[in-house]
């Protein structure tokens, strides 16, 4: 092919890894039982945030590679030409035209929001009372919500996203549904009843009290369950009394390992509704801190309009944002700038946030974000983008040490995307000459025609048809 290949990889240095510990028969000729797999296509994984290592040392690439997967781990991901001929007569499953990365990683999402995505014309408080809150309702309803999470995670899948953070709503079934969906998929995702006490419709509150029991209970049977894990979730500020805020913060510390996920700074009119509801804090960020709904595993969508002192708070805290680039357009909330929070060492991730947000696919999250930064003059490279869709978005969940990349003994959630999904998608990597260039074309281009196949814990999820 004669191209110069970027990065880490076949034609760079790369130190070895080693396999995960066991016998496979990759290591051993003689153990025909192994569960070892093979896929064999372009490879390209994240290694470290393009920002603290360069774009060259941020990525490996493999043009000709392999990726070899064991009882749902990944074993290694290297050379095709090293990496056959240890083969010993497993299977290889070979893609043509094709480029395999981890799974994408949703930092932000509502599944209940499915069947209201693009709905017309308000902001968010409108946006909210007009849609959101009618929708929401409907998961009272057992039914409506099991047969909602599975089309949702359908969908996620169709878009090769593998692990997604995700508000349930007020409802403690809704997020028994979800988890169960998810489960028998053996996911990698996080959810959480959304708490609710003021501000909103009758229908669709809790009370201090139940908001915690109820997240209590659906902890004990979900978090930690397989791949699930807890988030618990106050809608927003202007959303939960004080009394109420109180509660989530002691909830947060009760358990390990617990994720908190809300709203902050998204829109103008939100920010001075939360200056109204809470005149003793300093700031919107300050009313979380207060009620200790900060630190490592708390994750803020949008952050849009964040001053540097809130910066530099969720930084030292270890607390994540989640950008969400189709959402902040959607409803005009503003541009989000990433320069500035992780000029200021905020773990920030890529969320799709549907339903404000207007698709599913992570790579149209890409192509959005590409254009946020260019309305405020800056850039976004192709591997920062890869890096915000599967590391980046590890790191602000603190997963990386499970998913995000292909290191040895991670989880084997991956997809294979279609340099050749559309004519057009075709027809433009023919006059690409690097992956720099196929990289960028894919993430504006593609969406989920590009996705042809999402494994999960080395099980295929999704294959399009
Ligand atoms: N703020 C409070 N609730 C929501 C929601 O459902 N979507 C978005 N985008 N912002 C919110
Ligand atoms: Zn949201």
């Amino acid at each position: 092919m004669g191209e110069a290949v970027g990065g880490r990889g076949s034609t760079a240095h790369s130190p070895p890894q080693p396999p995960m510990a066991g016998t496979n028969a990759y290591e051993n000729e003689t153990d025909m039982t192994s569960s070892l797999k093979a896929y064999r296509a372009a490879i390209l994984h994240s290694l470290a945030d393009p920002a603290e290592v360069g774009v060259e040392r941020s990525y490996e690439y493999f043009e000709d590679g392999v990726l070899l997967v064991e009882d749902g781990r990944i074993v290694e991901a290297g050379p095709a030409e090293r990496l056959l001929p240890k083969l010993n007569g497993v299977e290889v499953h070979e893609y043509r035209n094709a480029l395999i990365t981890p799974g994408f990683v949703d930092t932000h999402i509502h599944y209940p929001q499915t069947g209201m995505i693009a709905s017309y014309g308000e902001q968010l408080l409108d946006w909210l009372n007009t849609y959101t809150f009618p929708t929401e309702r409907q998961f009272a309803d057992p039914a409506k919500a099991a047969e909602v999470a599975e089309i949702f995670l359908k969908e996620l899948l169709r878009n090769g996203t593998t692990t997604a953070l995700v508000f349930g709503t007020v409802h403690k079934e809704s997020v028994d549904a979800f988890f169960a969906a998810a489960e028998k998929l053996d996911l990698r995702m996080i959810a959480g009843k959304v708490l609710m006490d003021r501000n909103a419709p009758d229908y669709l509150t809790d009370t201090p009290e139940s908001g915690y029991a109820d997240s209590k209970e659906l902890i004990e049977r979900w978090h930690g369950k397989g791949r699930l894990h807890y988030a618990v979730t106050p809608r927003f500020a202007p959303t939960s009394s004080p009394e109420q805020l109180e509660l989530a913060g002691r909830l947060f510390a009760e358990y390990p390992g617990l994720y908190m996920h809300t709203h902050l700074s998204e829109n103008r009119k939100e920010i001075d509704w939360v200056k109204e509801l809470f005149p003793e804090r300093q700031g919107y960020l300050d009313v979380y801190d207060h009620y200790r709904l900060i630190g490592p595993r708390a994750v803020f969508a949008h952050g849009v309009h964040l001053c540097d002192a809130e910066c530099r708070r969720l930084a030292e805290t270890g607390s994540a944002v989640a950008f969400c680039p189709t959402s902040n357009l959607f409803l005009g909330s503003g541009l989000f700038d990433l320069e500035k929070l992780e000029g200021h060492g905020v773990r920030v991730g890529l969320g799709t946030d549907v339903g404000a947000g207007t698709s599913f696919s992570q790579l149209q999250s890409l192509n959005e974000a590409y254009k946020v930064l260019q309305l405020q003059g800056k850039k976004l490279d192709p591997f920062k983008s890869l890096y915000l869709a599967t590391l980046g978005g590890a790191r602000a969940l603190y997963l990386d040490e499970r998913i995000g990349n292909f290191a040895a003994g991670k989880d084997a959630d991956f997809v294979v995307l279609d340099y050749q999904a559309t004519p057009l998608l075709a027809y433009r990597m023919q006059q690409a000459r690097s992956l720099a260039e196929r990289l960028f074309a894919l993430t504006i281009l593609g969406d989920d025609r590009a996705v042809l196949e999402t494994f999960a814990a080395g099980q295929s999820v999704h294959r399009r048809a």
